[in-house]
């Protein structure tokens, strides 16, 4: 075990990579993690490469100043837009040592198990979806398992969680809008994945719009399952995180609201301090 605080750091945009954590607390409680959400500047969805990159490399950079040998990117959109040019970029000369990981190729990794007949949806953000990283990404790691990868963008649906409109007849609308879209771009899709950490929230509305022969994937139990394959993979990092079961919450916004709505996604009270990054 390291001998020094050096905690897993979980980012996010905002309260979505909570969802994330949640199953990381729930399958490696021995851990230590630090949670960041860029609540003020968030959502990161509708925001374009440039900016998206600029502020995760500043997270990132925090997060390893608090002591993180290493950083998931808990958000689909700072994955899809800020991940690569970060670990072939930046990683080199910050620390070789220290890594960043994000959670779409998790998702792509287990979607070979899970597809068929190889017909997959995507539902994400816009930004998500316009960086075309899913289907990049399964055409390179799904083993040839998928044939045929179909987005949706839901621009509306990140809004209505973080509005508190989960079980109002605007978020039905909204929901069962963008399933149809995505069912009717190719009705033979066996499985869809929930490829954005707000959407677990929304999952009793998916679900009734989603036919129950397709099969939904959320990220958060298979991320967690990866980053625990990962860290046996690779002893040398596991042995630098901390292992005393701590768990810190950090925004960039207030504190009092953070803390109030993080208990939506997280089921649990959580303390919150606040930070700036820059
Ligand atoms: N966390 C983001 C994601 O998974 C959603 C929220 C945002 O747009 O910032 O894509």
């Amino acid at each position: 075990m390291a001998n020094q605080y050096q905690p897993i750091g979980v980012f996010d945009s905002g309260y979505g990579g909570l969802t994330i954590l949640k199953d990381f607390i729930q399958v490696m409680p021995e851990y230590d993690f630090i949670y960041l959400g860029d609540n003020a500047r968030a959502p990161y969805g509708s925001r374009s490469f440039e900016v998206v990159y600029e502020y995760t490399l500043q997270a990132v950079n925090k997060l390893f100043d608090m002591g993180c040998q290493l950083v998931i990117l808990a958000c689909n959109t700072a994955s899809a837009k800020a991940l690569r040019n970060i670990q072939q970029n930046d990683l080199p000369h910050i620390d070789p040592n220290r890594r960043v990981l994000g959670v779409i190729r998790p998702a792509v990794e287990a979607i070979g198990d899970f597809t068929r007949n190889g017909h997959v949806g995507i539902l994400g953000t816009s930004g998500t979806v316009l960086s075309n990283s899913y289907p990049i990404e399964l055409e390179k790691w799904s083993e040839g398992k998928v044939v045929k990868t179909t987005q949706e963008a839901c621009p509306i649906w990140v809004p209505l969680v973080e509005n508190n409109e989960i079980d109002t007849p605007g978020t039905e609308y909204f929901v069962s809008k963008n399933i149809r879209n995505l069912l009717n771009a190719d009705p033979e899709i066996d499985s869809v994945i929930l490829a954005c950490t707000h959407y677990p929230l929304l999952l009793p509305v998916i679900q009734r719009f989603i036919p129950e022969s397709v099969r939904l994937l959320e990220q958060g139990k298979v991320v967690s399952s990866k980053l625990l394959e990962y860290l046996s993979r690779h002893p040398d990092m596991d042995i630098r995180c901390s292992k005393l079961g701590t768990v810190k919450y950090y925004t960039t916004e207030n504190v009092e609201i953070f803390e109030r709505n993080a208990a939506t996604f997280i089921n649990r009270t959580v303390k919150c301090e606040k930070v700036v990054l820059k």
